[in-house]
């Protein structure tokens, strides 16, 4: 009881032998490792979430999101490592000892309480006097006061993704933990409750940590991204500098698409490293590439890619193609197109004209890209496949499409 009641609304302040309802601040996970057996799930896996922030832990299936999740609240334990909030150490601790909650993809709703029974649950076994408010004030904020009458089977899908979220609010944790809460909902409702959550953590100013699979929600919603792959992060940071510097060749075929083609470093020609790719020749600047001699991979986004019947005049980032297919989608076409080395490129162009678009398949192209938005990452085939297979999977899911 006297861990419960210092869990309670800020009242049990001070109370308690441990404390960890005070723990406040960054969340930090250092050299976080869970071994499952042989098997690395979480391999040394560091990072710091800055308290008040929407993070976004995202990878393919299997990479160790849940699990990392189930380390931060205490439902497993690393092998080795720390996990903290500011400066409470609460690594080794019972999930009930943190202030952290969870919002699970399958609500967990009692079905046979009513919706305010189920928000007041917590609060009640805590001993919370007020209770009945805590529960009616996090139904308010998830705009679901005019159903707390109803029992959950009586809720549509989205209704009760609100209400697990409203049950994991009213017990104010310092940091929200959100798996995959949105994989069982149509792609409408989807959108509609990413902009949702986005707006409740504004509201509340709290931790969120949101487990995704999917490259688009995780760059709608979060501040911060960390792309997840076997079990470590690959790369973080806001959603903007990763698509457009991505490190690894993972990173840049799992957020969104990329071409992609290997080659040599030959030289250097002012800030530009000079690469030699399928016998073509292009630039990348030295600040943009994570490889600064030797084998390297060169990447540039499709919408940065101009196609055209012409070569282009100009210096350089050209490079002949044979455009195999052209479809139309209403603001944007997309083209595939192979270069002289085998390799398919997309190239991606707005539909800023209302003259319509002449190129067909089999046509000589031109491609051509500012070198600016070139990048350069080391070469890794494995990497690249399991990005693209990653994302493929992602896109075949009827959820996640876009
Ligand atoms: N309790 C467990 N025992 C053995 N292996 C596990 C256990 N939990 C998870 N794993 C394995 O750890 C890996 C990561 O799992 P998980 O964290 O659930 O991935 P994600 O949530 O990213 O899909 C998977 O290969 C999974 O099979
Ligand atoms: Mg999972």
């Amino acid at each position: 009881m006297s861990v419960f009641s210092n869990k309670s609304d800020g009242s049990g302040a001070g109370s308690g032998a441990k404390g960890f309802r005070e723990a406040k601040g960054n969340l930090s996970l250092d050299s976080v490792t869970k071994q499952f057996g042989d098997f690395t799930a979480v391999d040394d896996l560091s990072l710091e979430v800055p308290r008040g922030s929407f993070f976004a832990l995202l990878g393919p299936s299997g990479c160790g999101k849940t699990t990392t999740l189930r380390m931060v609240a205490g439902l497993e334990q690393p092998s080795r490592g720390r996990i903290r909030i500011g400066d409470t150490d609460l690594t080794g601790s019972r999930p009930y000892e943190r202030p952290v909650n969870t919002v699970f993809q399958s609500y967990a709703l009692f079905p046979h309480l009513t919706i305010v029974d189920n928000v007041a649950f917590g609060p009640k076994r805590r001993g919370a006097k007020d209770a009945a408010k805590l529960a009616a004030d996090a139904l308010e904020l998830v705009q679901m006061t005019h159903l707390a009458a109803r029992k959950p089977s009586q809720l549509s899908g989205g209704q009760q993704q609100r209400v697990a979220v409203a049950r994991a609010l009213v017990n104010r944790p310092e940091v929200l933990l959100l798996d995959e809460p949105l994989g069982a909902l149509d792609l409408k409702l989807r959108r509609q409750m990413q902009v949702e959550l986005k707006r409740i953590q504004t509201e509340v100013g709290l931790t969120f940590i949101h487990v995704t699979h999917d490259q688009e929600e995780a760059m709608t919603m979060a501040d911060t991204v960390a792309v997840m792959n076997l079990g470590r992060i690959e790369q973080l940071g806001h959603p903007e500098v990763l698509y457009d510097l991505p490190k690894t060749t993972f990173v840049a075929n799992f957020l969104g698409q990329s071409n992609l083609g290997t080659g040599q470093v030959t030289g250097t020609d002012g800030d530009n490293l000079v690469v030699e790719v399928a016998g073509t020749t292009v630039r990348i600047p030295k600040e943009r590439s994570t490889v600064s001699d030797g084998a390297i991979t060169f990447g540039v986004r499709p919408e940065k890619v101009r196609i055209s019947d012409t070569q282009p005049e100009g210096a350089g980032n050209d490079v002949k193609a044979k455009v195999v297919d052209v479809s139309f989608t209403g603001v944007a076409t997309q083209f595939l197109v192979t270069t002289p080395s085998g390799a398919t490129w997309g190239v991606y162009e707005q539909n800023l004209d209302v003259a319509r678009n002449h190129l067909r398949p089999g046509d000589d192209v031109w491609l051509e890209w500012d070198s600016g938005h070139a990048f350069g990452v080391p070469v890794d085939d494995a990497g690249a496949a399991a990005g693209a297979a990653a994302a493929d999977e992602d896109a075949a899911q009827p959820v996640a499409a876009s």
